[in-house]
């Protein structure tokens, strides 16, 4: 099994993060076609037929949101979100660090598909290395007069900013990244409106993933035929994967959709060592259902994850084998999430807190038979019901863990009481469910 190097064709290049080598192998010749050679109409209908779907989350449709760009002459902005926060992430990483002018190409096509003459690139506060080379590379632009004023000569401007995160999961979000850009507390907003409609400043706003945007001018260059060439279904192009946790190969590679999961996990990244089994793995990034060996014979796909009960997310695939305890494991998950709740809206706020006190009893011997229907139940209650799907993040694959590893949370607690001499357990579920039946005395 090997890679579908498109993305990542030239990254081994030396000096490919300066604008000369960039320039040297093809580079910026993508940005002049869409400039000089296609209307904003073009550009978007190139980037819609070739099935471009996010490459952050959410998977949407990057031509069809630039489509959705609320027309007139406001001021209009596209932000390229390289928050990359998602545990288990790091491909945003590699391709700012190794090819920082592929996505400022990226940015110049997706303005010109959004309309727009100012770009955003929120990057995460931890990511000093990688903001440094692209502020070098944006400085590098605008000497050439790839962007700035009067862009490759033309009548066009595109002014383009780095802002450094400070550290905040939710400043991902995007509607979180717009209040951080804002200079305000990175708090989620209440959608609609949509950021298309008003993002930042309340104007129209593109936001996309790094990922997402660097595929832009291969689309245009290439076109949208040869990239839907690639993939299934609607799952068209490769994707970045990030492979972690207990693989003896971790690391980024580029697959084209549709490839077996279990050929990224084993073929890839080697599986896991000493020819453990794999208990359970997260298809895309923390906040995605954990699916369980069986699934690892599926395409992995956006349609197949979903279908399977999952996502892709973020094409984050951690690995959990045999030897790893599921319940420190959702503690841990629960434990990142409560810390990172913006704290806005009750579900999310009340209920990762309460996750963490419930997985804290079971890991520590003290929970009863109700407790996991009960932690089950607080999950339930979150999905669906939060202002950003921060709550959900958590919710989600700690409802898979205890769907598919369910006698692993029982036996854990009643080992942890064992050992700790703790006794017998007092409450049952058919009693909890009996006394609150009956109400308060
Ligand atoms: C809690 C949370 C964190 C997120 N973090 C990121 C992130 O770090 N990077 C990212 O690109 N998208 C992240 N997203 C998804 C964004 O909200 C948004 O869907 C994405 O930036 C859109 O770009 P795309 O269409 O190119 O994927 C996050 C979403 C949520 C709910």
């Amino acid at each position: 099994m090997s890679e579908t190097k498109v993305l990542t064709a030239n990254i081994d290049e030396p000096g490919l993060h300066t604008i000369e080598v960039y320039e040297r192998l093809g580079g910026y010749r993508a940005a002049r076609k869409a400039l000089f050679d296609m209307t904003q109409e073009e550009i978007v209908e190139e980037l819609k037929s070739s099935g471009l779907r996010g490459r952050g989350g959410a998977g949407f449709s990057m031509g069809m949101k630039a489509g959705f760009m609320t027309k007139g002459p406001m001021e209009k902005y596209l932000c390229c979100n390289a928050d990359e926060s998602e545990p288990g992430t790091f491909k945003d990483r590699l391709l700012m660090q190794k090819n920082p002018h592929l996505l400022i190409e990226g940015i110049i096509i997706g303005a010109l598909a959004a309309g727009t003459g100012r770009a955003f690139i929120f990057i995460r506060g931890e990511y000093e290395t990688q903001a440094k080379i692209l502020d070098a590379a944006v400085t590098e632009a605008y000497e050439k007069g790839y962007v700035g004023e009067r862009i490759f000569g033309s009548e066009t401007t595109l002014e383009l900013v780095v802002h450094r995160g400070q550290g905040a999961y939710i400043c991902g979000e995007e509607t979180g990244l717009l209040d951080g850009l804002e200079g305000l507390r990175g708090n989620p907003r209440l959608k609609p409106p949509f950021p298309a409609a008003q993002g930042l400043y309340q104007g129209p706003t593109l936001i996309n993933n790094v990922e997402t945007l660097c595929n832009a001018p291969l689309i245009i260059e290439k076109g949208a035929e040869w990239f839907s060439s690639m993939g299934i279904d609607k799952s068209t192009g490769t994707k970045m994967v990030s492979v972690s946790g207990n693989v003896q190969r971790p690391g980024n590679y580029e697959i084209e959709l549709g490839i077996k999961a279990r050929d990224i996990v084993y073929g890839l990244a080697g599986g896991p060592p000493d020819g453990r089994k794999v208990k359970c793995w997260f298809p895309g990034g923390s906040s995605a259902p954990v699916l369980i060996d069986e699934h690892l014979d599926l395409p992995y796909s956006f349609e197949s994850m979903a279908e399977a009960g999952s996502m892709l997310g973020s094409g984050a695939i951690i690995v959990v084998d045999e030897t790893q305890p599921i319940v420190p494991l959702a503690l841990r998950l629960a434990e990142f999430y409560r810390h990172e709740s913006c704290g806005k809206c009750v579900p999310c706020r009340e209920g990762t807190n309460w996750t963490v006190k419930m997985l804290e009893r079971l890991d520590n011997g003290e929970g009863t038979p109700a407790d996991l229907e009960i932690l089950d139940n607080i999950q339930e209650n979150i999905i669906g019901n939060c202002l950003c799907v921060l709550g959900d993040s958590m919710a989600m694959p700690i409802r898979a863990m205890i769907k598919y590893l369910r006698d692993e949370f029982v036996q854990h607690n009643e080992e942890a009481r064992a050992r700790r001499g703790l006794g017998e357990v007092s409450v049952g579920a058919a009693e909890l469910a009996a006394s609150s039946e009956a109400g308060p005395a």
